[in-house]
């Protein structure tokens, strides 16, 4: 059995609060990739995985894995007695603000639901998913989605216009840490995030670039491309990406940032 972890885009991502327990108060609006990482399990006593892929290595350094973390909330919440031998093929870099490690959890939990044929509902998988991590409800549904609060509370929008959008993703190849952006927010609030998320922004740009400054050449590079209808980084960083009027202006920019940047990561794909 087998699940895609599609990769996570925030089309937009209002930063409105610093709340005392250190965490933010963000608006955003989520969206996934058709692409991702892939996640298979098979029987096996307890619980075991894998990492294989162009990104296993990054991970391996990792010793409490969310996708085990995952296994084992939904195994111990519906006392589950078998075991599950999982193996997770990382295609996606690491701290690259694309959902990753959430993406992987939410895969996981909704494979093992279906491997030990528990039939968990949405709500009690959605709050198991809120307690991995701020991000992996969204990734759970893996659809365009509002995410309020930590980015864990959502609200369903209608965005299906969106739906087969052609997408450009790049990475520059810089890890960049998820709290250490946070923190080096500027704390000042700019305002709700509306319906139109191209009239949006990312408000964790600049505080990122200040960590990984290729980050800009590379909104820069992204904006300078013909049919380009909305080019912004995801997350905290430092992935990029770009929605494109067509698939022949999306692989024209492909093209052309392979070119530049033989070694920056590329995901040509569409919107889920
Ligand atoms: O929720 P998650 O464990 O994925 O968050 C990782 C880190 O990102 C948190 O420890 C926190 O530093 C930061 N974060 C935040 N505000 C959010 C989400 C995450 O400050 N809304």
């Amino acid at each position: 059995m087998e699940e895609t972890a599609y990769a996570k885009l925030n089309l937009a991502l209002h930063v409105r609060a610093r709340e005392l327990d250190g965490y933010h108060r963000i608006e955003t609006l989520f969206a996934f990739a058709e692409e991702g990482d892939r996640l298979t399990v098979a029987p096996g006593e307890g619980l075991s995985l894998s990492v294989t892929g162009p990104f296993a290595a990054a991970v391996a350094g990792e010793g409490d894995n969310l996708v085990l973390r995952a296994a084992e909330a939904l195994r111990r919440r519906c006392g589950v007695a078998e075991g599950a031998v999982l193996t997770l093929d990382k295609r996606l870099p690491v701290a690259s603000g694309i959902g990753g490690g959430s993406a992987d959890a939410a895969a996981a939990l909704r494979l093992l639901n279906r491997f030990w044929g528990l039939g968990v509902g949405d709500p009690l998988l959605l709050q198991i998913a809120a307690r991995l991590g701020s991000d992996v409800p969204a990734c759970l549904r893996s659809e365009t989605v509002r995410g309020e609060g930590r980015g864990d509370r959502l609200v369903l929008a209608d965005r299906s216009s969106l739906r087969a959008t052609p997408v450009l993703l790049v990475n520059p190849g810089v890890p960049v840490s998820t709290p250490a952006v946070f923190k080096a927010w500027d704390g000042i609030d700019r305002g709700a995030l509306g319906d139109d998320p191209l009239v949006g922004r990312n408000d964790l740009e600049a505080a990122a670039a200040a960590l990984a400054p290729e980050i800009f050449d590379l909104l820069g590079l992204l904006r300078a491309h013909s049919g380009v209808r909305l080019a912004r980084m995801s997350g905290s960083g430092a992935t990029c990406f770009a929605l494109f009027e067509s698939e022949t202006d999306r692989d024209a920019a492909d093209a052309a940032v392979a070119a530049a940047h033989p070694l920056w990561w590329r995901l040509p794909t569409r919107l889920r």
